[in-house]
C-alpha cells in the first residue's frame, strides 16, 4: 500500500542510489539501486550470501559504503552515525535477533525507547507493542535469554517499535523459526505495517513469505540487484516460482531449504 502525495506521485521514504559496501577486499554489494515508498513494504530477495545484511547494514550506518548514497526522508544519510540514524526514525532489526539475554524482556523493550525523553508516550508505546506479542507481556519479568527463537523474534521487533520508527528495516524475520511462527510473525508485521502505517525493508530468503507480505520486491544476486517489480507480478515470474517458490520441489524440508542453496539462477 502505498500513500501518495496530493500530487499524485508516491512519497519516497528510502532511496539508494549506486551503493556499493565492501569488507576489506570483498565486494559485498554492487551498485545497489533501491526505494521504499511511504507506507510501503518492500523486500529485498536473496540466497546465502548475496548481500541482503549488508545492504541493511549500510542503510543503518554500520558500514559505511564506498560509493553511492543512501537517503532517509530526502535527507542524505549516508554514512552517518547509526545513532544518528535511529533518531530520525529508522529502526534496524538485525538479522539474529540481537537481544540482550540477560535482561529483562521489560528491560530489553526500553532499550529500544533510550533516546525518548517522553515517559508518558513510552508507556503507551510498551503497551501498544505489547497488545502485538501478548506473549511477551506473561514473559515481561523474565530475562530475555530465556525466550524460545520466535519470542525473540519477537521481541526484536518489538524493541524496533518502542523507538516508534518510520522505516522498520527488518533482516530476515524466519530464520531459525518453524513455519507457523513465521507465518505468525509475517501476520504481524503486514498488521504493524497497515496499522501503525510504518513503512518497511524486509530482506528475506523465504522467497514465498516475503512476496506475500510486501508490496513491492527485488531480486539480488552476488550483490547486485537483477530483478525487480511489483510483488504480484514477481509471483508470476517463472524463474522466482521455479528458483525461489520452489514449485518443482515441495521437499520436506520445506521453506527453510533457501538457506542451503548457492544460487538461484
Ligand atoms: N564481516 C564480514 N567480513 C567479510 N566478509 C563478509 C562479512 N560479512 C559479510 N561478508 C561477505 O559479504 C557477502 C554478503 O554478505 P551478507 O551477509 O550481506 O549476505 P546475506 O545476503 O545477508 O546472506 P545470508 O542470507 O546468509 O544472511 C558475502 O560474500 C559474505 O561472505
Ligand atoms: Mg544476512
Amino acid at each position: 500500500m502505498s500513500t501518495g502525495t496530493t500530487s499524485g506521485a508516491p512519497e519516497v521514504t528510502l532511496r539508494l542510489l549506486n551503493v556499493e559496501s565492501a569488507y576489506g577486499p570483498i565486494k559485498a554489494i554492487r551498485g545497489v539501486s533501491l526505494q521504499v515508498e511511504k507506507g510501503q513494504i518492500a523486500t529485498v530477495l536473496g540466497s546465502n550470501g548475496a548481500g541482503k545484511s549488508t545492504i541493511l547494514k549500510t542503510i543503518s550506518g554500520i558500514i559505511d559504503p564506498r560509493k553511492g548514497s543512501v537517503e532517509f526522508k530526502g535527507q542524505n544519510i549516508t554514512a552517518r552515525d547509526p545513532a544518528f540514524i535511529v533518531q530520525q526514525g529508522l529502526s534496524h532489526v538485525p538479522e539474529g535477533r540481537e537481544v540482550f539475554p540477560l535482561l529483562s524482556v521489560r528491560d530489553n523493550l526500553l532499550m529500544g525507547a533510550y533516546t525518548r525523553r517522553d515517559r508518558d508516550g513510552v508507556a503507551r508505546d510498551m503497551e501498544q507493542v505489547l497488545a502485538y506479542f501478548p506473549i511477551l507481556r506473561e514473559r515481561a519479568a523474565q530475562n530475555a535469554g530465556l525466550l524460545s527463537g520466535g519470542q525473540q523474534q519477537m521481541l526484536a521487533i518489538s524493541r524496533a517499535l518502542m523507538a516508534t520508527p518510520e522505516l522498520i528495516l527488518l533482516d530476515e524475520p524466519s530464520l531459525g523459526l518453524s513455519p507457523k511462527l513465521t507465518k505468525e510473525i509475517f501476520e504481524i508485521v503486514v498488521r504493524i505495517n497497515r496499522e501503525r502505517g510504518t513503512t518497511i525493508l524486509l530482506v528475506e530468503q523465504n522467497a514465498n513469505m516475503a512476496l506475500n507480505a510486501a508490496d513491492y520486491g527485488y531480486v539480488l544476486e552476488n550483490g547486485r540487484i537483477v530483478m525487480e517489480d511489483s510483488c504480484a507480478r514477481l509471483r508470476e515470474k517463472d524463474d522466482i516460482k521455479e528458483f525461489y517458490l520452489g514449485m518443482k520441489d515441495e521437499g520436506v524440508r520445506g521453506e527453510r531449504r533457501w538457506k542451503k542453496k548457492k544460487t538461484w539462477r
